[in-house]
C-alpha cells in the first residue's frame, strides 16, 4: 500500500484531485469510479477547477459510482446521483451518458445490480476508483459481516450508517434501510484504488483498517491485498498511526 499524508484537507484534496488528473491526462478515455459523502467533496471542487481552467478534459471519461440508495428517484435531493450531478459532474460538463450510477427506482433491484456489474466489465473494468471509508470500515456500503461479497448486490445498512447519514436527511426515519453497492469483488477489480480519509473521528478506523488483520468485519481491510492501492489522509486521520 502506498501512503500520502498531507498537511490538512485542503491539501489532501489538491493531492487527491491531481492524481485523479494525472490519469485522465495519461489515458483521456479512464474509467473512473466515483464516490459521494463528505470524504471527496473538496477533491470534486479541485477537479471541477482544473475542468475549468482546461488543465485537464473530462469529456472521454466514462464513470461508475459506487452505490445508490434503494427507493430514491435520481432527482431526489439525497440521492448519489443528485448528489453527483451538483458536486461534480455538471461543473466538469460531463454528459448523461458519461455517468453511470445504479438506479435505485429499477422495478428488479437484482437484475439491476447485475446489468452495473456487466456494465462496469463492458466498459473495459475501473481504472481508478476513488473511495471514502465509513466509521464501520465499510467502503462502498459494503458493512461489517461474516465474508466479502463479490459483485453489486443489494445491502442492508446497517444502524451505525444510518445514523452517520441522517445529517442529510431531515430525520434518521428518512434515511432509506437499504441500498444497491459494488460489491468488494467489484471494488478489487479496479486498476487502482485511492482511498481518502479526514478528520480526527477517522483515525482509529484507518488504523484497525490497514494496519491490523484482514477480515470481512472489517470491509476496508481487504484493501491490504490489492496490488495498487493509496491511502491519502490528512494529518488528524492519520493521528492514530505508529510507525513502529
Ligand atoms: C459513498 C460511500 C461510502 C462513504 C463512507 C464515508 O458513496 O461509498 O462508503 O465513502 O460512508 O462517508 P463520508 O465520506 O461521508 O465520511
Amino acid at each position: 500500500m502506498h501512503w500520502i499524508v498531507c498537511p490538512d484537507e485542503k491539501s489532501q484534496a489538491k493531492a487527491c484531485a491531481s492524481i485523479i488528473a494525472a490519469q485522465v491526462l495519461q489515458k483521456p478515455s479512464s474509467v473512473l469510479g466515483f464516490a459521494t459523502g463528505s470524504s471527496p467533496l473538496k477533491t470534486y471542487a479541485e477537479l471541477i477547477e482544473m475542468s475549468r481552467q482546461g488543465a485537464v478534459s473530462f469529456s472521454r471519461v466514462r464513470t461508475f459510482n459506487l452505490d445508490e440508495y434503494a427507493g430514491l428517484p435520481r432527482d431526489h435531493p439525497q440521492s448519489y446521483s443528485r448528489f453527483m450531478w451538483d458536486n461534480l459532474f455538471s461543473g466538469m460538463n460531463m454528459r448523461e451518458d458519461q455517468a453511470r450510477i445504479p438506479n435505485g427506482m429499477a422495478a428488479d433491484l437484482d437484475a439491476e445490480c447485475r446489468d452495473y456489474e456487466q456494465a462496469i466489465e463492458d466498459a473495459g473494468g475501473i481504472d481508478l476508483q476513488l473511495l471514502g471509508i465509513g466509521h464501520d470500515g465499510h467502503i462502498a456500503f459494503n458493512e461489517p459481516g461474516p465474508d466479502f461479497s463479490k459483485f453489486t448486490h443489494v445491502e442492508r445498512l446497517n444502524a451505525r450508517t444510518v445514523e452517520a447519514n441522517k445529517r442529510f436527511f431531515d430525520s434518521a426515519d428518512d434515511v432509506p434501510r437499504t441500498a444497491l453497492s459494488m460489491g468488494v469483488g467489484s471494488i478489487m477489480r479496479a486498476r487502482r484504488i485511492l482511498l481518502a480519509a479526514s478528520g480526527k473521528d477517522k483515525a482509529e478506523i484507518v488504523k484497525e483498517a490497514f494496519l491490523g488483520p484482514v477480515t470481512p468485519s472489517l470491509t476496508a481491510s481487504i484493501l491490504q491485498f490489492h496490488g495498487d492501492c493509496t491511502i491519502i489522509l490528512d494529518r488528524e486521520a492519520a493521528s492514530a498511526l505508529t510507525y513502529n
